[in-house]
């Protein structure tokens, strides 16, 4: 087979098959198929789109492409939750813990953040002596024995889905809705879990701009988990602003930790709600979503999914007293007010200008390499809908030096709100439901 007639053929409309596929991405893997012929398939495949089979096929040779996590020690239907990537999200600190209380076994790797966007692994590294690599047989004991891990991502999770979506960020063809399905799902397949939840967001702040987008690609993932046999469920959630009002990695913590206790934004509480209940069900311990909702909002209630914070911090060596005493995170010396500069309602906040500002308060990494500052970040005392006046406090900066940098990321953070004199219409946080 030669690789031009695979390009030739998805260039010309057609179905490849899964052999094919299969042959393009272990060579292109492997080294033996050039970064030029693999480019010109991909932008065959953005024109031409790809069938579901098709889509499942080269989502299961990227998950093939390299370590298969083997979840089966773990007793019960392990369900995994992915989000597609926000500012301001700390559903996993969440969820794990409430989904746990609740009988279902989490059983997570998760990122670490780079650019605007924040990765759960940094969240978590921020309470004093936590740690996040474990060895296989610890990361299944801790399961079996508490219902909870949280560890960081292997290095080789389908390389070849590492290597393509490189290629694809620099020749265009990243907004491919099978593409970026394949890419996601072959991540969570070779993760190991049974059935998979996945948090699709759409907005200013987010990667499918319009929810009609969103909906494609929820609809193109379902399509892969039920051709591959794993579940899968997708909720579409706005990310037209950050979630909840804490941007920065102890910051989020602690707004975690007041969700938990059911003090959180109404916000972030009602998506790990949403996100949590459909793990239940999946998981086989629930018959409904609102049945599974009544018994998470018990769980929250009891303090049961706070206990369960506690142990999973601290079987993972972390401090367990940061559930009650907060303050025992890390945090920064001086704190900025950002102000308004006019009267009005806040009609938008760029996500995307948030994580930037928070990263460039040290926060997050500009490159793989740099170090983060767990206490630094951003606050919002205000969000869309909300009135303001001149003067009025729109958010805080948690700095580390009250210096010209830090007034900079200050303008910025002021440019991130548009304020109007008109209150803008509400929109639902929560817009839809995929499921197989
Ligand atoms: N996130 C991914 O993991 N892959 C994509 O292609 C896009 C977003």
């Amino acid at each position: 087979m030669r690789v031009v007639d695979v390009i030739h053929k998805k260039r010309d409309g057609g179905e490849l098959t899964a052999e094919e596929i299969g042959v393009l991405v272990t060579g292109y893997s492997r080294g033996d198929i050039p970064d030029y012929q693999m480019s010109a398939w991909a932008m065959a495949v953005l024109f031409r789109g790809m069938t579901s089979a098709e889509t499942a096929a080269l989502t299961l040779a990227m998950a093939g492409s390299g370590d298969q996590v083997d979840l089966s020690p773990i007793h019960g239907i392990k369900v995994d939750k992915h989000s597609t990537g926000g500012v301001g999200d700390k559903t996993t600190l969440i969820i794990g813990p409430l989904v746990a209380s609740a009988g279902v076994p989490v059983a997570k790797m998760s990122g670490r953040g780079l650019g605007h966007t924040g990765g759960t692994i940094d969240k978590l590294e921020s309470i004093e002596g936590f740690h996040t690599e474990l060895s296989r047989d610890d990361f299944i004991k801790q399961v079996n024995d508490i219902g909870l891990s949280v560890i960081g991502q292997s290095g080789n999770l389908a390389p070849a889905d590492k290597k393509l979506y490189a290629l694809r960020d620099v020749t265009g063809t990243v907004e491919s809705i099978p593409l970026i399905a394949s890419s996601v799902m072959s991540k969570k397949i070779a993760a190991g879990a049974d059935a998979i939840v996945l948090d699709v967001k759409t907005g200013s702040g987010a990667f499918m701009k319009t929810v009609q987008d969103a909906e494609e690609l929820a609809n193109a993932m379902v399509a892969i988990g039920s051709e591959v046999g794993r579940q899968t469920a997708a909720v579409i959630s706005d990310m037209d602003q950050p979630l909840g009002f804490a941007i920065g990695n102890a910051l989020e913590v602690e707004e975690a930790l007041a969700t938990l206790k059911g003090n959180g934004p109404e916000d972030l509480t009602e998506l790990c709600l949403a996100l949590g209940a459909h793990m239940v069900v999946l998981g086989g311990n629930a018959a409904t979503f609102d049945e599974a909702k009544e018994l998470l909002r018990g769980k929250l209630a009891s303090g049961e999914a706070l206990d369960k914070f506690r142990l999973f911090i601290e079987a993972q060596g972390g401090d367990g007293r940061i559930a009650d005493q907060p303050e025992l995170l890390p945090k920064a010396p001086f704190t900025i007010e950002v102000q308004s500069n006019q009267s009005g309602y806040v009609n938008a906040i760029e996500a995307e200008q948030l994580g930037l500002a928070a990263m460039m308060l040290g926060a997050g990494r500009e490159t793989k390499d740099s170090v983060i500052d767990y206490a630094v970040g951003v606050t919002l005392r205000k969000k869309v809908g909300d009135e303001v006046k001149q003067g009025d406090t729109l958010a805080l900066l948690h700095v580390r030096e009250q210096n010209e940098s830090a007034a900079k990321v200050g303008e910025r953070v002021l440019e991130a709100y548009t304020i109007e004199n008109a209150k803008p219409a509400t929109r639902p946080l929560l817009l839809s439901v995929v499921t197989a």
